[in-house]
């Protein structure tokens, strides 16, 4: 199936050209509700983090968070929510696809709506699983395949989502702290809005 969505920066960049904030400034409803979850005070990634408003969100509750994101667009609006709210935010304009988050270097790894390609995530999981340090904890909501049929958000594409089956396959032995794949009401500016199938997951690195 080709995707609706492209998945090019450059898509991206169109996207948040303009002065509104496509998914809003205010945090996902996930994250806001779980974040207590994530090491307190913890260096925090915020996986593409678009125009910033989780990780600027995470930055206000005192995590020293880094944004990274393929578009420059999404990631200078980040800046600027953050120069708003008045707290530090390091960002970092890479592609998932191969930037080597590192060794044993983050508290907290935040992936909110970071839909990519299966290969895409087949590669960076491994690599996600490496950077975290022992009891570090991943905090995740994407769309589940099945949302594509609800027609409310995200790509066109089922591969492009995310199942409990393949996490728990890639972070095996991981505690599950919270676990869900269902329906709940999205509503979260205008990127994505109504009634929709979610995959959501906190799971915390073996100690
Ligand atoms: C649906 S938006 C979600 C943005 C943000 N997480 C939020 O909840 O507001 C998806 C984001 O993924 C980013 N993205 C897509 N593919 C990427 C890649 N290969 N590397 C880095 N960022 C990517 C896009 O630039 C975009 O900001």
């Amino acid at each position: 199936m080709t995707p609706r969505t492209p998945l090019t920066p450059e898509f991206w960049d169109h996207r948040y050209s303009s002065t509104e904030y496509v998914y809003g400034k205010e945090p996902s409803d996930f994250l806001a509700e779980r974040f207590a979850e994530l090491p307190a005070g913890g260096e925090t990634l915020c996986l593409a983090d678009g125009e910033g408003r989780n990780g600027v969100f995470l930055a206000t509750r005192g995590m020293r968070v880094t944004a990274v994101d393929n578009s420059a667009m999404g990631l200078e609006k980040a800046e600027r929510l953050a120069a708003e709210r008045a707290v530090a935010l390091t960002t970092l304009l890479a592609d998932l696809a191969e930037w080597d988050a590192g060794d044993a270097r983050w508290d907290g790894v935040v992936s909110i709506w970071a839909h990519l390609p299966a290969p895409v995530r087949a590669a960076l999981h491994p690599r996600l699983a490496r950077a975290l340090r022992p009891g570090g904890v991943l905090l995740l909501e994407h769309y589940h395949p099945r949302q594509v049929g609800y027609g409310t958000g995200g790509p066109d594409d089922p591969t492009m989502m995310l199942t409990l089956d393949e996490l728990h396959a890639a972070f095996p032995g991981w505690a599950r702290v919270h676990t869900f794949e269902g329906e709940r009401v999205v509503m979260e500016g205008s990127g994505h809005g109504g009634k929709s199938y979610v995959t959501q997951a906190i799971l915390r690195k073996p100690s």
